[in-house]
């Protein structure tokens, strides 16, 4: 297995002899496996913009170290491989979408004689191609991310970097994006995404991680964050007396009654077993049994309020 990013026990200060001094990362560690999505969330001043920055040479950590693509970040050249969309970027207001493209191509050291049809195939990929000799000026919040993105896969990098990518951007835009992102992956790239959007990292990460004040607070895969092992839904073959249900299993933790379900909490598959052994001996047919999947977004907030 080959890491795209490693970092290790990084620790970021900011002003660290004064007395605003702010700790924005602290002794943190993670990897990213190439070729995956991964999703860094956290709440606002939470240390994933730091990251990024510290990743690209942009801030410096004050101790620990990482690599990106096998390389020392120290290391500038690995940067030619790296694409990034910053937050709230602002670029040259006085050039089109198309000159901007070259613009960062040339930045990018990319100088390949394709160039003109690199910055075709990218427009139509952001479905900006309409849009490409008005001035950036002019362009709304959703189009400046789009033609953000552009920039960023202009010079075909192998990681990509972006911070809050579908910032302002509508739902439909947000899915052609999740699309892109998909395409991306599935063309071999690493894509390293922070946001605050939590529903949409569930749906395109392979892995995910929360930062609250600078420390990692969980990680894992999407998956891992979102099964509640413990929660099951029975689903009955009629419907049934409630008060019939909660006496038959009145040593286990049952709840949210409805017309032909309920759920219960159980320690291991032992115990539903024995739940399920206990209905049918009562001639409660069981329809449907599911493990219930919780939203990123309620594990998140509990996991915040905990920390
Ligand atoms: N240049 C700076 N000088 C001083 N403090 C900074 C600087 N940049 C960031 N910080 C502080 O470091 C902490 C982490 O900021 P950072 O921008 O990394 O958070 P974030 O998770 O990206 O937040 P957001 O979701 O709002 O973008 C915050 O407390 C922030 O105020
Ligand atoms: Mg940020």
């Amino acid at each position: 297995m080959i890491n795209a990013i490693e970092v290790n026990n990084l620790t970021k200060i900011y002003n660290p002899k004064s007395k605003n001094a702010v700790t924005a990362l602290s002794d943190f560690s993670l990897t990213v496996e190439i070729g995956k999505i991964f999703g860094l969330l956290g709440p606002n001043g939470a240390g994933k913009t730091t990251l990024i920055k510290i990743l690209l040479g942009i801030v410096f950590q004050n101790s620990g170290n990482a690599k990106i693509l096998e390389e020392d970040i120290s290391n500038y050249k690995v940067r030619t491989r790296i694409g990034y969309l910053p937050e709230n970027h602002k670029f040259p207001n006085y050039l089109n979408g198309e000159d901007l493209l070259k613009y960062y191509a040339k930045l990018s050291g990319y100088n390949e004689n394709d160039l003109s049809k690199r910055i075709d195939e990218l427009l139509a990929l952001v479905k900006m191609n309409k849009w490409r000799k008005t001035k950036v000026k002019k362009y709304s919040k959703g189009m400046l991310q789009r033609i953000g993105l552009a920039q960023a896969l202009i010079h075909n990098p192998d990681l990509i970097f972006l911070d809050e990518p579908t910032d302002g951007v509508d739902p439909i835009g947000r899915k052609e994006i999740r699309d892109i992102l998909i395409s991306l992956k599935n063309e071999g790239k690493t894509i390293f995404v922070n946001s605050h959007l939590l529903s949409e990292v569930e749906l395109i990460s392979d892995r995910v991680a929360i930062l609250n004040n600078g420390k990692l607070i969980k990680e894992g895969s999407v998956e891992e964050f979102t099964t509640q092992k413990e929660v099951y839904e029975v689903k009955l073959n009629k419907e049934f007396d409630s008060d019939l249900i909660t006496n038959l299993l009145i040593s286990y933790e049952i709840f949210e009654f409805k017309k032909e379900s309920f759920k219960v909490k159980v320690k291991d598959e032992t115990e539903l077993d024995k739940i399920t052994d206990l209905l049918r001996q009562h001639d409660l047919g069981i329809r449907n049994l599911n493990n219930i999947k919780t939203s990123l977004e309620d594990i998140f907030i509990n996991l915040i309020n905990k920390n």
